[in-house]
């Protein structure tokens, strides 16, 4: 996955957890080029790994977890090298700052929101204090706080769940990130402010020019925000391509499970689309490809041999035997066709904040 334009670059990354003497691979050979401006949706089920990867970025893996192989590349460094707080000063909340689910776990409750924003602003831009209060203000009022003069001298606990969300991206912004790591940010939401900060997000990596990888495990989310999309399996990605090519031309039977299971389809037929079973344990060496198992399209060899990741165009890779030369032609399910027109209707609707029916 070469590309002139990577901001980050990943090579075989590994991650391990220790849990009571038995290790856990969370992250399993992972390689990846990062495109610098756009806006990268991570999709996956719970567990396959979403939120350990993105971490690595950060250094903010739990302290059982170690990166046991592979290198990150960011501005010439190599991030997997970096052990204390002090070799991160200049990447983490700076360079690669983290918007998380749970607004509260950012924010310091017995602090006034200005100050948090203005300590940002001073330690990052070397501002003055009334310098970085008007900048704060600035933001507050870019992120969309009514009255930010007044709402500047109130705490946390004085803001609305979705309010206190926008206070953390603005906190994000004040050190003009280069990446923006945005790990489901709006699930502890309610479904119209959901759209409204995804909106924001989206409006604010155009203006700021900042790259984004957008954590989530809805795909109507990822049709409105991505332009390209990663697909995570049992710490694996097993397709990458760009928002079209994984909606309307998608190669993995995991991605095709994935886009069955989008809410707007199960309701056209009254049918569940679920993918079945579960994911393999991540504490049991896996052979072959770990979809495997799960997979009506599954062959012999995908119970024998992993496969390779192969490449459909320059944007778009997947890692199943099925793109084999020799593998039997196998049709993606019917339901998958004129997704096109589905998901125009899905978005134009309001998609998954709206009322679809
Ligand atoms: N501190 C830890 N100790 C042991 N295992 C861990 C630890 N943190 C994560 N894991 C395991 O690593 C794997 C990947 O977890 P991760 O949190 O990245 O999943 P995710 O894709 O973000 O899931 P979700 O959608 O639920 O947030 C899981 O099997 C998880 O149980
Ligand atoms: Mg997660």
């Amino acid at each position: 996955m070469e590309n002139n334009n990577t901001i980050l670059s990943v090579k075989d990354l590994q991650v391990e957890f220790t849990v009571r003497d038995r290790k856990l691979k969370a992250i399993r050979n992972i390689s990846m080029d990062l495109r610098e401006g756009r806006v990268l949706a991570l999709v996956g089920e719970s567990g396959s790994g979403k939120s350990v990867f993105t971490k690595t970025f950060t250094g903010m893996l739990d302290d059982n977890g170690e990166i046991t192989n592979g290198e990150i590349i960011f501005e010439g460094q190599d991030l997997t090298k970096f052990k204390t707080d002090k070799d991160w000063l200049g990447v983490r909340g700076k360079k690669i700052a983290t918007v998380f689910q749970d607004p509260m776990t950012s924010l310091n409750p017995v602090r006034t929101i200005g100050y948090q924003i203005s300590e940002v602003i001073i330690k990052h831009q070397e501002k003055s204090k009334a310098e970085a209060k008007k900048i704060a203000i600035e933001l507050m009022k870019r992120v969309g706080i009514p009255n930010p003069e007044k709402r500047y001298d109130e705490y946390p606990h004085m803001y609305s769940g979705g309010m206190r969300q926008r206070i953390v991206i603005a906190i994000a912004l004040a050190c003009r990130p280069r990446i923006l790591i945005c790990d489901e940010p709006t699930t502890a939401l309610d479904v119209t402010i959901q759209a409204q900060i995804i909106q924001l997000i989206k409006d604010l990596s155009v203006e700021y020019g900042f790259t984004t990888i957008y954590i989530t495990h809805d795909l109507g989310v990822v049709a409105k925000v991505a332009d390209d999309v990663a697909v995570m399996y049992a710490g694996q990605i097993v397709e990458y391509g760009t928002s079209e090519e994984i909606f309307y031309d998608p190669r993995h039977p995991y991605t095709w499970g994935l886009l069955s299971s989008l809410p707007q389809l199960e309701e056209e037929d009254g049918e569940l689309h679920a993918i079945k079973g579960t994911p393999p344990s991540l504490f049991e060496e896996i052979k072959g490809d770990a979809f495997a198992l799960r997979s009506d399209y599954a062959m012999k060899i995908d119970f024998e041999l992993e496969p390779p990741m192969f490449k459909v165009s320059d944007t778009h890779y997947a890692k199943t035997w099925l793109l084999h030369e020799n593998a039997p032609k196998v049709e993606k399910p019917a339901i998958l066709n004129n997704l096109h027109e589905k998901m125009q209707r899905i978005t134009s609707k309001g998609g998954t904040y709206g009322s679809t029916k």
